[in-house]
């Protein structure tokens, strides 16, 4: 046997906004191996700190390793690297070092008091802050930690110390607050310096649906700067009384929802630097005491892209329009020159109705920045402290319409590690997933989202329940993903168990227990242990799932259905009419049944898996006697349900509730005539959709299935596209087929939900699916479908690259693969029945029964 030349092609810790910045004393590792030679098995590695210790794992894991050293202390700063060893005994080089540097702080050693105004002259005003200090010669690092009640920008000599925005995001901010870590030696001199601020309210001080703010009216920020010198000695400017602060700023008014005011006229240039005079400035208040924050374990949300103005229109009133071409999430920057006090004013929206701005979907978000000149030649203008969601946007008050030259759309969301990608032969199909990439894009910042342009841009769970799957393809969203299941205990925990609609809850009425919307607290964590491979989500998460299980068990009625209560239901199907989607036609406690049975199997295969016995009986009992419940109400033995609705089936098949052969295939047939009879149209809501096409797909009528994803006519999939749409719609029919916005009080163009269907996209029409958590194990199990002559998938798994796809050639059908070292692959081809086994590498069949093998 030839020894493999392994190469270690990728070495992570795992960190939080930037790479490297761990937040947590044990953080696992991870990497990935290259190596040329086909079955490639890892036997051990060695992981090298500083140079001097090194610890060795004698087995082939190599994703999220957990910490082999001493607890890292906080302010640490390490190198590591790692080497790897084949089964055939060849030995890798070390990898390149990585640096590893703690950004977390000592317990107690968080001093800053939270700062606001002293004087504030209205609601959730904008204010700065600023405190000019000295640093000593012989400085050796400046670490800035920093948060607020609000969102802040902070600022050392000049310039911002990072490219984040909106920082610290949104979490239960009484319960968990954000801190970010940054390092701002380089911004740093000896002698005079000066730290400051600018700070908005942020989702601090915005009003959701209540009519007042739900956590504070004043925003609040506090910073705190360790200054480290090479002897050993520590300075720390941290805010206090010593700090100023003024309401004078040119930001005059910020709201996530309405939007910003800037009037550059008011801004006093140098407030940033020393030599400042800040004697007009007030002293500051200190403000609600904020709860010790906590270092950031998921991504920044950054700029990410810029887009150009793709046509310039004129609407029907004779304006100018500019049309970005792609429906996204982020604002518009400008270029202007005029005379000082000229308001310029931007609106946004996300389709055109009668040829002018579509605004009514925006409901009370007016998503509107006005910028009044200060005259002094070329100025830019963007919001700092809030986002828009939108494709065309309006630009009125000055002289002349703008050139579109000076107007270009930034792109923000969560900066997280694209990883999956998708295509096919067919142009809508692909557009579609691409629509999909945009609808998480637009939605996954800081939180993830029901849409963001609206007077909402909530964490509603129900939706992320059902698009987490297709999330964990598209991105690596694991450390986004965890973060906010963090908070989602959070909530859970001072309710009974009860996981509420939305996390953080922003309304008065989140405090329900509903079904496919709490159930996040069970699908999350098993989706991010099953494609990420991380046990420790679900360890952590544990009793939130057991927890929320317990809950919605308890609302069971004593037959075991729980059919009572408030419920969404099948959520927006397209047969509800549009001012009441909570008329979807399948049978709420159906629904909330089989969300029931789902929950209680998901609990019990964690339990399982975490070694807690009693409680893997316990929930295998319950999911049992639900499941008998279910069928005895709902399913007759002739296969008859009673809703004969495509989500009631689908649910039945997808959720194995029905695991008698004989019935799945009578529900099945069933569910195909239901399908056909509506032409091959869909009729499903949030529930249905994500799992309809597995349900026909694995159960005999994968060309049902096939017909309903490539329908065009609406409703379906890529109707919208169709239409032009660039990315998911909320309803089946946001815009109606003559150009107007659905009239429901409830039409956004960009919720991810409905595109969950992609996930199908990837495991199925490709055949790209974990068999095993973290795709330590590939399921290769392509399902070649009438209308496509190819599709593909590629995924940057935790082991390094995948990718399953097929091609037509003639009456045959050529299935390619690329397996990542370390991994095996089960495949399963089109037109045979038995499966078989691969190791890593690249691997093609020919298949047109029988099946040929060309390597
Ligand atoms: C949101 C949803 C959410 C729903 C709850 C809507 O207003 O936009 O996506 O899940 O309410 O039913």
């Amino acid at each position: 046997m030839t020894v493999a030349s392994p190469r270690v092609a990728s070495f992570v810790v795992e960190s939080g906004p930037s790479v490297g910045a761990v937040a947590v004393a044990q953080p696992r590792l991870s990497w990935t191996t290259a190596v040329a030679t086909d079955n490639w098995v890892q036997a051990g590695a060695e992981i090298e700190l500083d140079g001097q210790q090194t610890a060795r794992i004698d087995a082939a894991h190599s994703v999220l390793q957990p910490w082999p050293f001493a607890p890292l202390v906080p302010h640490a700063r390490h190198t590591a690297r790692v080497r790897v060893t084949g089964v055939d005994g060849g030995v890798s080089a070390w990898s390149e070092p990585i640096e590893i540097r703690s950004s977390f702080m000592a317990d107690g050693e968080w001093v800053a008091e939270p700062i606001g105004l002293a004087f504030p002259e209205k609601d959730a005003q904008p204010f700065r802050a600023r405190r000019a200090f000295e640093v000593r010669e012989g400085l050796a690092r400046g670490v800035l930690f920093a948060t607020a009640h609000g969102a802040y920008e902070a600022r050392i000599n000049g310039a911002a110390v990072d490219d984040q925005i909106l920082k610290p995001g949104w979490t239960p901010y009484r319960q968990r607050l954000i801190h970010e870590t940054t390092d701002v030696t380089s911004l740093l001199d000896a002698g005079s310096n000066v730290l400051a601020a600018d700070v908005a309210g942020g989702w601090y001080t915005q009003g959701f649906f209540l009519p007042h703010p739900r956590y504070g009216a004043q925003p609040a920020v506090a910073l705190q700067l360790r200054l480290e010198y090479t002897d050993g000695s520590i300075d720390t400017i941290a805010s206090d009384a010593s700090w100023k602060v003024t309401g004078d700023s040119p930001l005059v008014r910020s709201s996530i929802y309405v939007g910003e005011h800037w009037d550059a006229r008011l801004d006093t240039p140098g407030w940033d630097r020393p030599g400042f005079d800040d004697a007009a400035w007030q002293a500051v208040r200190f403000m609600e005491p904020m709860t010790t924050p906590s270092a950031r374990t998921s991504p920044a949300v950054r700029a990410i892209e810029e887009l150009p103005v793709d046509k310039v229109l004129t609407s029907a009133s004779g304006a100018q329009l500019l049309d970005f071409g792609q429906n996204l999430v982020g604002w518009v920057r400008l270029r202007l020159r005029g005379a000082a006090g000229t308001i310029v004013t931007v609106r946004h929206a996300e389709v055109l109705e009668d040829g002018e701005l579509g605004l009514r979907p925006l409901r009370g978000a007016t998503s509107t920045e006005t910028y009044v000149l200060a005259g002094d030649g070329v100025e830019i203008s963007q919001p700092k402290f809030t986002f828009h969601g939108f494709r065309f946007a309006q630009i009125t008050g000055l002289d002349s319409a703008i050139d579109p030259a000076d107007v270009t759309a930034v792109v923000i969301h969560s900066d997280m590690r694209r990883t999956g990608w998708f295509e096919s032969s067919h142009p809508l199909l692909d557009r579609l997933h691409e629509n999909v990439v945009w609808g998480m894009r637009g939605n996954f910042l800081y939180l993830p989202t029901d849409c963001p342009q609206r007077d909402e841009r909530m964490g509603w769970t129900g939706d992320i329940q059902v698009f987490a799957p297709t999330a964990s393809f598209l991105y690596d969203s694991n450390g986004f993903l965890s973060s906010w299941l963090h908070d989602l205990a959070l909530e859970q925990t001072e309710l009974d168990g009860m996981v509420p609609i939305m996390v953080p809850i922003a309304a008065g009425d989140a405090k329900r227990g509903v079904a496919a919307w709490g159930d996040a607290a069970t699908v999350v964590p098993t989706v991010l242990h099953d494609r990420f491979g991380d046990t420790g989500v679900l360890r952590t998460q544990f009793a939130s799932m057991r927890d929320w299980t317990d809950f919605a068990a308890n609302l069971a009625s004593d037959n075991g259905l729980w059919d009572t209560g408030f419920q969404y239901g099948d959520w927006l199907d397209p047969n509800a009419p549009p001012e009441d989607p909570y008329l979807a036609i399948t049978d709420k406690g159906m629904v909330a049944t089989a969300y029931l049975i789902r929950s209680a199997d998901l609990t019990t295969q964690a339990a399982a898996l975490l070694g807690e016995s009693t409680d893997a009986q316990r929930f295998a009992a319950l999911a049992e006697r639900t499941r008998n419940a279910f069928l005895a109400a709902y399913i007759a033995p002739s296969g008859a349900m009673l809703s004969e609705t495509q989500t009631a089936y689908a649910l039945a098949l997808a959720f194995d509730i029905a695991r008698d052969d004989a019935l799945r295939a009578r529900l099945a047939q069933r569910l195909a005539d239901i399908v056909a009879a509506n032409d091959y149209r869909i009729g499903t809501g949030f529930v249905g959709t994500p799992i309809i096409a597995e349900a026909l797909a694995n159960n005999g009528h994968l060309d049902v299935a096939a017909r309903l994803l490539l329908q065009t006519a609406g409703p379906s999939w890529l109707h919208p596209v169709t239409m032009g749409a660039t990315t998911i719609w909320e309803r089946w029919d946001s815009m109606l087929d003559d150009g107007t916005i659905n009239p429901g009080e409830m039409t956004s163009f960009n919720h991810y939900a409905l595109g969950a269907v992609a996930d199908w996209m990837h495991r199925s029409v490709a055949g790209l699916a974990p068999a095993r958590p973290g795709y330590e194990r590939v399921l290769i199990e392509p399902r070649p479908i009438a209308g496509l002559d190819h599709a593909r998938a590629r995924l940057d798994s935790p082991y390094g690259p995948v990718s399953v796809g097929w091609r037509r050639d003639g009456e045959r059908i050529v299935v390619e693969a690329t397996i990542a070292p370390n991994t095996r692959a089960e495949v399963r081809l089109p037109g045979r029945t038995e499966s078989f086994d691969v190791g890593s590498g690249n691997h093609a069949w020919i298949c047109a029964p029988p099946v040929e093998t060309t390597n």
